[in-house]
């Protein structure tokens, strides 16, 4: 299964001190920015590489291989960590793997704390965003509760879910793409395709 080169781009671990994890992700990210866009478009034809579509499914990305099972509600419950995930074709169990810009973030959050068309696009509180950053395209991993923010550690940008992916923090030029989830038989369905486009902002 191909994958475009730019899929390594796993941030810092939590125990990282932020100096050095933000010295890092520096060069990780100019890196990656550069080569996410045109690796991409040189596989934009293949199965695994098209983006999400409605009536998709999700299966956990974290692992080798990838996950099989579709993610249900009960894969996200308020106050866990992201679970980030990739969109599969339940016709053809193709999982779309084959580019880190269908790669997205899963967290849950009370609905009554969602804006209204952030709430429209939601599935009972499970947010989906796309896990790379609008600024050089580096992964987005953590989620602060306390804030209520997600976080790109390359620059320190912050993304606001309850509010549609807002910026709130940080160099990021745009809002993180949202892809709309709705419930089908309990499991995570893509309703719509991603209200922006993934990736960084070239
Ligand atoms: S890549 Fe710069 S803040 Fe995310």
């Amino acid at each position: 299964m191909k994958r475009d080169q730019s899929g390594g781009a796993a941030g810092c671990g939590a125990q990282c001190n932020e100096g050095r994890r933000a010295a890092l992700k520096l060069c990780a990210g100019t890196v990656i920015g550069l080569v996410a866009a045109p690796k991409d478009s040189a596989f934009a034809n293949e199965p695994n590489h098209a983006r999400p579509q409605p009536g998709d499914r999700l299966v956990l990305a974290d692992g080798s291989p990838v996950g099989t099972t579709p993610l249900g509600l009960d894969s996200v419950s308020v106050g866990d960590k992201p679970v980030f995930a990739y969109p599969v074709d339940p016709a053809t169990g193709t999982v779309r793997d084959g580019s880190r810009l269908n790669r997205v973030v899963l967290i849950r959050l009370d609905p009554a704390a969602l804006d209204e068309r952030t709430r429209a696009r939601a599935a009972d509180g499970v947010l989906a965003y796309s896990a790379v950053c609008t600024h050089q395209g580096c992964d987005v991993t953590e989620y602060n509760p306390t804030e209520n923010v997600l976080f790109c550690f390359c620059h320190f940008s912050k993304f606001k879910p309850a509010h549609g992916g807002e910026v709130v923090e940080g160099p990021a030029p745009r809002n993180l793409p949202m892809l709309p989830l709705r419930i089908e038989g309990g499991q995570l369905v893509v309703a719509d395709t991603f209200t922006s486009r993934p990736g960084a902002t070239l």
